[in-house]
Order: C-alpha cells, then structure tokens, then sequence
C-alpha cells in the first residue's frame, strides 16, 4: 500500500493561509548550532521531513535535540562524530552544509559528496575552494570529502564564481568561529542567507552586509546560544498564490515578508493577477484568464528556481505563448510531462520551456518526481476538471506542512489516500 493525494479540482480557491517556518533558512540554521556548545531555541521551525532528517543529523553530532512540531532546541555540549556518511547526505542532500561547522568547531570532517539528483548535476566546487582558501586541507576519496584544518581555519577574501546559496551558507559559517575578517565576494542574496546571518550574530559573530554581493564577517573564537524564529517559507508561499491564481481566486498569504519574494510578485502582476502587499501578507486576485510571460529563472532577486515548476504550472492555462527559461538547473524539468498528462501543451528546448496556453486541464493519475514538481501537479490538480491523483507524494511532504489542511481551508478538494481502495483516510478539509 502507498499513499497517493486525491485532488478534486475545479473550485477557485478563496481565503487565507499562513506560511510556515522556511525549511530552507532552517535546516542551515539547525546546522550552525553545531558551532556553540550552548544550547539554542529555534521557534517556527516547519514539521517536514526535511527538518526530523536534519534533526537526527544533529543527534548523530553529539546534538542533544527537542522538537515539539513547533521549537526546536539544540545544545551540542561536544561534538561526539566528525562523519557525515551517504545515507545521511542523500536522505539530505543539505547535509553536506554540516561540513563548515565541523570543521570550523572540530578541526576535521569527513562528508559524504552529495552527487547529482533528479533536478541536475549540482556540484560543490564553490564550497570546497572557499574553505580550502580559509586554510582547510581538503581531499576527496571514494565519493567522500576528508576535511582537516589542524591549527584552525583563518580568515581570507573570498570570491565566488557564482552565487551558491549553499557554499554562501557554509563560507559564513566557518568564517563566523573563525577569528578575524572574512570578505565574501559575490555571496548569494537570498533571505534565508540573512537569516543565518542573523542567527549567527545572535550567537555573537559580527555579520555585515548578507543580502548584498559582500559580505563582512567578523569572525569569533567561540559562540554562544541563541534564541530565534524562522522567516516564512517564500516557496511555500508563492505556491499557495499560484494556486490561487491558477484556480481563478483569491489567496491571502499570511506571515511572510513581500521583500522576500524578488521579482515574483511583478510577474504575478504581468500575468494579469492583481497582487496587494501588506507589511508580512500578500493578497493575489484573479481577474479573468491568465497571461502568458515571458520569464527565467535566477539567482535572488530574480525568479527563484523553487517557483519554477508551479508557476510553470499556472501558464498552462495562460492565454497565449509563455517561455520559461530555467538558468540554474539543467533537469529541472520533471513537472512536464506529467502537466502534458493533464492536458497542458509544453515544449522543451534546451533549458527553454514553451508553454501554449490551452483552455482547460483535465485530471489524470500524475507523479510528483521532485518536492517542487509535486508542488506543479498538485496545483495543476486544483484546477483541472475532475479527479486527481499525485503519486509519490513524500516529496511535496519534504516542503509543504499540512498540504491538505492549508489547501482545505482554502476551499480546494484535497485528500491523503492510500493505494487500497478499501481503506483510505481524508486528511484535512
Ligand atoms: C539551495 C536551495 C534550493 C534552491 C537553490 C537555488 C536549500 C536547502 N536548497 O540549494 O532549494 O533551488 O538553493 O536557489 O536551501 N553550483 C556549482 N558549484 C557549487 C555549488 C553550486 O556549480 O559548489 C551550482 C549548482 O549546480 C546549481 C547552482 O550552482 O546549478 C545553484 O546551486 P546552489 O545555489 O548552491 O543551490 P543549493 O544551495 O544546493
């Protein structure tokens, strides 16, 4: 028996949801308080798989570790493993961002290499030159990356070829408990790398300048405890607005800050959607069919390569011809040929995806091959005539707390099944 969710689509969706925790501002959050050997509070951490695998992680460390669905708490006395072995990095490809506190707290780590995934190749080059010109000793052996930084790391100007979010997460990490001034050039600009940054300060580093291209860190020989809540989930967020918007609603996202969205919310506005701002809500109304744009994705603050896939999702029914063109992953293209099951008219080109806009979609039995794919099929679903199904359902549970409920409230159609007609169970509405 597998689980499978059942979308009943069709209705517009009305109303108002709040956005959880950002799995992707926590689980690097979680991953720094492998720096202090205090203990740190972490309230709005979201209740995903993603964050009970980083938990776990933790616990692996040393980490004495709480969760009650809400706050977690983290005190890692002593770090009792140094090793971060394949099973753990591919249940977690973020795993491999354990590799700067362990070396910058325990002068050695051996991590496992997370390889490619389904979405492309995503490689981890950035990572290691940063931390190899921070002093680190790095060599790479049967799939794994041994890391050692005998008399510590120390501080250096660092210059990164491209914006990782990742090696930008583990650059400011190790250089926060390493003392003096760390430069990093060319650092990604995401809201989740200010929210580390905030974090981090809170545990007494002095971080200037995240959200920009450079970043100052003033680095520390110890750091303390802290206590801190998460951002909102933009991704989760901008889903829901899809899915507004694709169903011909109205959706009000609650707990979220707009400045966190970049360049989304205008083209929101370019597919014809109105989009009101308040201080930490957005409100997208439809007003009649959708537009086709003409969009790529990008580093922030352009299209985030999250939002991909679901706003690939609401110009199926766009009227006319939208392109979008994907500069960060070469594969992520997993949603397209379940959309086309669906009835939607999509070519792909390269990393060019041409979407005709047809009138309607109709429901069919879909697979969600990535969290973010699964997000595509399952709002494709709610505005599809008929019924649903979107299979392999543990990847839209790595990003989107309480789908059904969320989705329920807005007055979509959405179950939890599983596979044996006989036995199922409704989740939420
Ligand atoms: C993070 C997010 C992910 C998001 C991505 C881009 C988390 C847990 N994951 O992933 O949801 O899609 O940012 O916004 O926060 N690259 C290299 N060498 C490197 C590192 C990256 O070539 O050393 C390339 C990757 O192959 C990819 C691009 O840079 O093409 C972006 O990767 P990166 O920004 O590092 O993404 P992640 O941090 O893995």
């Amino acid at each position: 028996m597998s689980e499978f969710i059942e979308i009943v689509g069709g209705k517009p969706l009305h109303g108002t949801v709040v956005a959880g925790g950002a799995k992707n501002a926590g689980l690097p959050i979680l991953m720094a308080t492998l720096l202090t050997a205090e203990e740190c509070v972490i309230s709005n951490v979201p209740n995903l798989t993603d964050t009970s695998l980083c938990l776990h992680l933790l616990e692996h460390f040393g980490g004495e570790v709480s969760y009650d669905g809400n706050t977690a708490r983290v005190q890692t006395k002593k770090l009792l493993a140094t090793e971060a072995s394949y099973s753990l990095v591919k249940a977690l490809r973020a795993s491999f961002w354990v590799l700067a506190p362990l070396l910058a707290r325990g002068r050695a780590a051996r991590v496992a290499l997370p390889g490619g995934d389904l979405i492309g190749a995503r490689p981890v080059d950035i990572h290691l030159e940063g931390l190899t010109k921070m002093g680190a000793d790095i060599s790479l052996k049967h799939g794994v990356v041994y890391a050692t930084a005998v008399d510590g790391l120390r501080p250096a100007v660092l210059d990164l070829r491209f914006p990782s979010v990742g090696a930008t997460h583990q650059l400011i990490m190790a250089a926060s408990l390493t003392p003096g001034r760390t430069i990093l050039k060319g650092a990604a600009r995401e809201p989740e790398i200010i929210a580390l940054a905030n974090f981090l300060n809170g545990m007494g580093a002095d971080i200037q300048g995240a959200g920009g291209n450079i970043v100052e860190i003033h680095g520390r020989s110890e750091l303390g405890g802290v206590t801190s809540n998460l951002i909102g989930d933009r991704i989760e967020a901008g889903t829901y607005l899809l899915a507004g918007a694709i169903t011909g609603g109205r959706v009000t996202v609650e707990g979220i800050d707009p400045l966190y969205f970049g360049s989304f919310l205008s083209i929101l506005s370019e597919m014809g959607l109105e989009v009101s701002c308040g201080d930490q809500s957005v409100t997208v109304t439809s007003k009649g069919r959708l537009k086709a744009v003409n969009v790529k994705t990008g580093p922030f603050p352009e299209l985030a390569t999250d939002l991909q896939a679901p706003l690939m999702a609401a110009l199926t029914l766009a009227e006319g011809t939208s392109t979008i063109e994907e500069t960060i992953y070469e594969g992520r293209f997993g949603h397209v040929s379940e959309l086309a099951r669906m009835g939607a008219s999509i070519q792909i080109q390269d990393r060019i995806v041409t979407i005709n806009g047809v009138e309607k979609l109709t429901g069919a039995p879909v697979d969600g091959l990535d969290i973010r794919a699964a997000a595509a099929v399952a709002i494709a679903g709610l505005a599809a005539e008929g019924r649903s199904e979107v299979h392999e359902p543990h990847h839209l549970r790595r990003g989107y707390e309480h789908f059904e409920r969320k989705i329920g409230a807005l007055g979509g159609q959405v179950w939890s099944r599983i596979s044996d007609p006989d036995d199922f169970i409704f989740a939420g509405c």
